[in-house]
């Protein structure tokens, strides 16, 4: 058989070899890994750790899609994107025709973009209420071929229905945990929730890992939190710890990461470790850490 006789049933579009760009659709558009990045009490990380670890995650070749689940909008605006800017946000993806291809928007960061926020979201948890199929809404418009490796979503501070889609969506959950009082407590009400998503909605859900964040060193407290919640969680615990670090408050009102805003600041740091180490964790789950799986 010659050459040609090989490319119609090889490139059945053309009859041809793609050419490069459209080589890249052929071979990326895959059900992208999603990670969704949670934890019901407020304040503990998971907006600069779904920020920063996209960030770190697009530094080593990762295509990153950030998708803002959250009505206060701190990825979108912490990446930068104005309010003004924004004409279609997670909304659309929930109620929407559109695909998560057509909303997301780019970052500065090469490789990161965005499902944003809007002001609409915040009607969207009652909305949800009464609608059909309500919870796997994100799941129908993230669970399909797209050009990226992975998906993170930011959840909200609660375990409301909009949690519930991301939980029903994701592959697995990264859990920010604040080194303070009380921090294990709240920990076992959202396990116990992932443990009822696993019964009733997404048989394959499990936890990535747990994150410490906001580590003190000089106070005694966050090394008995932490070594509290290794004792319970074990090696689900990852071994980087996100210190408190102020240069990574500051940069979310530059509309930067903090790995842009200041990359060899202790706190942007340790997001690169924790890249590495969530990147590890995906090599020995999919085999060939590639992050993609078979639409
Ligand atoms: N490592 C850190 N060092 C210092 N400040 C931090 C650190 N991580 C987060 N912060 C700050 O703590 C505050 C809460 O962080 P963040 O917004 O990421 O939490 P969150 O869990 O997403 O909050 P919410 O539940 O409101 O969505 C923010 O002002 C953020 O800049
Ligand atoms: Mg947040």
């Amino acid at each position: 058989m010659t050459q040609q006789h090989q490319y119609p049933s090889r490139y059945p579009a053309t009859g041809k070899p793609p050419r490069m760009e459209e080589k890249q659709t052929i071979t990326t558009a895959r059900v992208p890994r999603i990670l969704a990045i949670a934890n019901q009490k407020g304040g503990v990380g998971k907006t600069t750790t779904a920020v920063n670890l996209a960030t770190a995650m697009c530094a080593v070749g990762k295509r990153v899609l950030l998708v803002d689940l959250d009505a206060q909008g701190n990825a979108t605006t912490g990446l930068g994107i104005k309010r003004a800017d924004i004409r279609r946000s997670t909304y659309d993806l929930l109620f929407g025709e559109a695909n998560a291809r057509d909303i997301a928007v780019e970052t500065k960061v090469p490789g990161l973009h965005v499902v944003p926020s809007s002001i609409h979201l915040s009607g969207a948890e009652i909305e949800l209420v009464g609608a059909e199929n309500r919870e796997y809404r994100l799941r129908d418009s993230l669970r399909v071929p797209l050009p990226y490796d992975y998906i993170l979503i930011d959840c909200p501070p609660s375990l409301n229905l909009l949690t519930l889609n991301a939980m029903v969506a994701t592959d697995s959950i990264v859990v920010p945990l604040q080194c303070e009082f009380f921090a294990l407590e709240g920990l076992s009400h959202l396990v116990k929730t992932i443990e009822r998503v696993k019964k009733s909605y997404n048989p394959k859900l499990e936890i990535h890992g747990v994150v410490l964040t906001m580590f003190d060193q000089r106070n005694n407290l966050s090394g008995m939190v932490a070594s509290d919640v290794r004792k319970h969680f074990g090696d689900k615990v990852y071994e980087t710890v996100i210190p408190r670090n102020v240069r990574v408050s500051e940069a979310p009102s530059f509309g930067l990461p903090a790995i842009v805003y200041d990359m060899r600041c202790p706190g942007a740091q340790a997001y690169i470790h924790l890249a590495r180490e969530v990147l590890k964790r995906e090599r020995a789950i999919s085999g060939d850490g590639s992050g993609i799986q078979a639409a």
